[in-house]
């Protein structure tokens, strides 16, 4: 079975547990109803082909490219993925990119509809249908790359809103199941895109499952020099930490106005919940328990549920808080947008020489670097860049390998311009765009970036 069936097979199995479960997830429409209707079927050249009688050679090979297109466009759009009920934040990109590609390829078979009759005439017009037909397969690689993303990103919300779940009504978790998913973020590669996605604060499970898996994927990169048993004892905490968050009551988790005393008093008490249900739920992680407790506490005595300083703290809780808080930082917040990661590391370094954070840890926070890699960076000169590598040289952490995208008036390149910034003294980055921006500005040139 190839890696894209066995996935296409997971998110349809996805999608039954979702319809079984309302309570996770609302009821919405399928993005696959809102596709459009295929123009393309109207010519469609793989049943009767409306073409010129005598097709040239290399006009036959693109007609064959043509219908080939047709038929792998037609089977993205049966994607698994397109009939989830959750919502896509990312609706509007996808159904755009897939209107232009669909208008790209009619475009290419209305060439070939029309092409003149004698061959030899036929190849002045070629060049052009073989560009238009490179075009649309760079695009339909593209969305397919874009969907397999986002399925398996929403495989994991899920598992982990289960999990969650599972904890929140008292099941036992079996020690397999809960180390198959730590395995899961060791198993990632710390030097692709810190990603994550975009879900509604009006939908708990999926909301706190999405902190939980940044906090688990910033984890794992500040730790990842650290001892293998330690790390997993990290992501283990980072899994469970905010569990009893699914106890708070409806609407806390997505209120955009000022706490009360009582909210923010329950939403304090969620470390020492999430502590009593992991060891009822997981009994064999009393340690993990005893580091969730501490997850809010401040090595200057001003977190909580004890106020306990640092010499009482377990030397995870410290990892964890810090991780935690960065993750808390660059999220949207349903009364604040989220900051860009140069700022959340700026702020976390200035609160370690304050003492509110262990100070030790600033150089595995700056592991995540001021801009982590696959962010979409604004540059000096008024151009795009994406960033693709970590700085070579440690003490330069503003200037990563990037890939620059448009000129500096917004044109986009037809391909990625690298450049390292270390080399380049003229050229610097001066902010991160934000998602919804980056979505906005990318999609329709290069929405595997954008997204
Ligand atoms: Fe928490």
């Amino acid at each position: 079975m190839t890696d894209t069936r066995a996935l296409l097979n997971r998110i349809s199995a996805f999608r039954q547990r979702l319809e079984q479960m309302p309570r996770l997830l609302p009821d919405r429409s399928s993005l696959r109803s809102e596709l459009p209707e295929y123009p393309v079927a109207e010519s469609a050249p793989d049943e009767k082909p409306e073409v010129p009688g005598r097709l040239g050679t290399r006009a036959r090979q693109a007609l064959d490219e043509a219908r080939g297109l047709v038929t792998e466009l037609r089977k993205l759009t049966q994607h698994a993925l397109l009939d989830s009920p959750q919502p896509f934040i990312e609706r509007e990109e996808l159904l755009e990119h897939h209107r232009e590609t669909t208008a790209l390829l009619n475009g290419a078979i209305r060439m070939i509809r029309y092409l003149p009759e004698p061959p030899d005439e036929q190849w002045l017009w070629c060049e052009s249908l073989e560009a238009s037909l490179n075009a649309v397969r760079y695009r339909l690689a593209v969305w397919k790359a874009c969907l397999d993303r986002l399925g398996s990103e929403r495989l994991l919300l899920h598992n982990v809103a289960v999990l969650l779940n599972d904890i929140h009504h008292t099941q036992t978790i079996e020690p397999d199941r809960f180390s198959a998913l730590v395995d899961l973020f060791l198993q990632e590669s710390t030097s692709t895109s810190l990603t994550w996605l975009e879900v509604s604060s009006e939908d708990p499970a999926s909301f706190i499952a999405r902190h939980t898996i940044l906090r688990c994927r910033v984890l794992r990169r500040m730790a990842s020099k650290q001892d293998p048993e330690f790390l997993r004892k990290l992501l283990a905490a980072g899994l469970l930490c905010d569990v009893a968050m699914l106890r708070l009551p409806a609407g806390l988790l997505s209120k955009s106005d000022s706490l009360s005393v009582e909210d923010r008093q329950l939403i304090e008490s969620h470390p020492l919940r999430s502590a009593e249900m992991i060891r009822k739920s997981l009994p064999y992680l009393t340690e993990v328990a005893e580091i969730v407790t501490e997850h809010h506490e401040r090595d200057n005595g001003t977190g909580y549920p004890n106020s306990w300083k640092k010499e009482q703290l377990k030397a995870e809780s410290r990892w964890l808080a810090i991780a935690d808080q960065y993750s808390a930082l660059i999220e949207d917040r349903p009364y604040r947008p989220g900051c860009d990661p140069r700022t959340a590391v700026t702020d976390l370094l200035l609160q370690m020489e304050q003492g509110i954070f262990d100070s030790r840890l600033a150089s595995a926070l700056l592991e995540i670097g001021l801009y982590p890699i696959g962010s979409a960076v604004e540059l000096s000169d008024g151009s795009l860049a994406v960033v693709l590598g970590h700085p070579r040289i440690e003490n330069q952490l503003a200037k990563p390998l990037i890939g620059v995208l448009t000129d500096d008036e917004g044109r986009f390149y037809p391909t990625l311009k690298i450049l390292d910034l270390i080399s380049s003294p003229g050229c610097s980055i001066v902010r991160t765009l934000p998602k919804a921006e980056r979505r906005k500005k990318l999609s329709r040139q290069h929405l595997d970036w954008a997204l």
